[in-house]
């Protein structure tokens, strides 16, 4: 049956949708990097093994519902035992770097202090074994996995002691695989752990306005959103080079009037603003200063001098692009009603993409192209790549169908063009990170949404290169 599956998908790749792309290395500049993404408690499993100590991810899916299928993270695609077949299939593909995270309760099952030896010696093979097969490890401390004791402790994000532990471990790792790694970045997406854990309840640890678990959405956000700035900073000055990823939605003004355009620009400085602004400029957009007005929280000057160009790298994770208008919601006070706009994915009943699987996700390739151009030209022309980019296709979940994902490969197609024409505009992007090598734990969506370019049966975890592998084969192959 592999074998048949295996054949059906060349003989499908060969066909047309392997080789409608005119893109190839040559596209993008010397040394561009090409990569997969993909982040610990998404695909390790073996959560609870190997003294492995708990994260707030792992508690959060105790209650049930939380993932529409039911699922946890315990076993998810298992690569702490494949981490060697999914090197491999990087390899095969051609891909120069794989970007992955290290569990921080996989170290330090307690947050800090007693060092896991099995945790610490995972990452050495993981290492080891990519750099003895030329791939480059980009290495991010802190991709939502909190160890739940720092939650139970004080609070975790909440509290100016987090920043502390989190430099503890950052140092831990850098003293321990610093001689091995060179591309290291602090925190992934610091704004989703702000809003989604503090200002919607949408991800552990759950707090909100109204959330069973308490909170307070109007400041707990950005109180979150302080402190990972200052713990990113002050893990920073410890290393040379070091970088931090960021989530942008390119946010499009609904109509041409002044009022809508005023609503995309605050719309994206209360999200990309919120981190790139202070890691520029040493502190908050003034747009959320005049309208969070003493709910945000303030840096001293030390601080701001801290933070102020903590990063040499900016990593860019992109994947949609959302019109906005200008709408008042004050029904209660809080990070989102903050920003007065309203989201809208179609203008004038005409969509503004296909739609992916996910209900957020919609095909609008132009939106990276202007993304990427905004930060060049807001922030200061930063040295950046794309961390994240890539779609869960809709439809064909199973086997043999799921391989066939050439909604996947156009995606792919047309937001790298899109790439290509910023790079050829002059930003400063030097490599692309496609989301992900293999379908994983997506989350609140557990196994539902499958972003990977490599399909995984979860029963044998066999895995079978999708379409969209060869695709990136073609496109990226140096042929000797
Ligand atoms: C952002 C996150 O960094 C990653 O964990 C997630 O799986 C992808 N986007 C897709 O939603």
């Amino acid at each position: 049956v592999v074998v048949f599956l295996l054949s059906l998908s060349l003989q499908h790749a060969h066909g047309k949708s392997g080789e409608k792309t005119d893109l190839t290395r040559q596209s993008f500049p010397p040394g561009f990097v090409f990569g997969t993404a993909s982040s610990a408690y998404q695909v390790e499993g073996n959560a609870l093994k190997y003294g492995r100590g708990p994260c707030i991810w792992d508690t959060f899916l105790l209650y049930p519902g939380i993932t529409p299928d039911n699922s946890t993270a315990n076993v998810t695609v298992d690569e702490y035992h494949r981490y060697m077949d999914d090197v491999d299939n990087m390899v095969r593909v051609g891909f120069d770097a794989y970007r992955f995270s290290i569990s921080w309760s996989r170290i330090f099952p307690s947050g800090l202090g007693r060092i896991n030896k099995d945790g610490v010696d995972y990452y050495h093979r993981l290492i080891d074994y990519m750099l003895a097969h030329n791939m480059t490890p980009y290495v991010v401390l802190y991709h939502y996995d909190l160890p739940q004791v720092l939650h139970d402790q004080y609070n975790g994000w909440l509290h100016t002691r987090i920043v502390r532990d989190f430099v503890r471990f950052a140092d831990f790792c850098f003293k321990t695989y610093g001689h091995k790694v060179k591309n290291w970045f602090t925190i992934n997406e610091p704004r989703m752990m702000a809003n989604h854990g503090y200002g919607d309840g949408f991800f552990p640890p759950g707090r909100c306005t109204g959330c069973q678990f308490g909170g307070n959405s109007a400041t707990e956000p950005y109180i979150t959103a302080h402190n990972l700035l200052l713990s990113h900073a002050a893990a920073a000055t410890q290393k040379g080079r070091i970088g931090i990823l960021l989530d942008f939605v390119w946010y499009e003004p609904l109509t041409n009037k002044e009022e809508d355009h005023a609503a995309a620009h605050r719309a994206r400085e209360f999200t990309l603003g919120w981190f790139l602004h202070p890691i520029t400029y040493g502190h908050y957009p003034e747009t959320m200063q005049n309208i969070v007005m003493q709910r945000l929280p303030n840096f001293t000057r030390e601080q701001s001098e801290m933070v102020k160009g903590s990063a040499d790298i900016i990593g860019i994770n992109h994947y949609t692009t959302y019109y906005v208008s200008h709408y008042v919601n004050k029904t209660f006070m809080s990070y989102l009603n903050d920003w007065d706009v309203k989201i809208s994915y179609e203008r004038n009943g005409v969509p503004i993409g296909k739609q992916a699987y996910s209900n957020w996700l919609y095909v609008v390739p132009w939106g990276i192209y202007k993304a990427v151009m905004h930060v060049k030209e807001k922030y200061k022309d930063p040295i950046m790549f794309i961390g994240e980019n890539g779609i869960d296709q809709p439809g064909n979940e199973t086997l043999p169908g799921a391989l066939y994902d050439s909604f996947r490969i156009e995606y792919f197609d047309q937001y790298l063009h899109e790439v290509k024409r910023a790079v050829d505009d002059g930003a400063k992007v030097t490599g692309y990170f496609a989301w992900s090598l293999l379908d994983n734990f997506e989350w609140r969506l557990g196994f539902t949404s499958k972003f990977g370019i490599v399909y995984v049966d979860r029963s044998t975890f066999t895995r079978y290169p999708k379409d969209s592998t060869h695709w990136f084969r073609k496109v990226i192959k140096t042929e000797v």
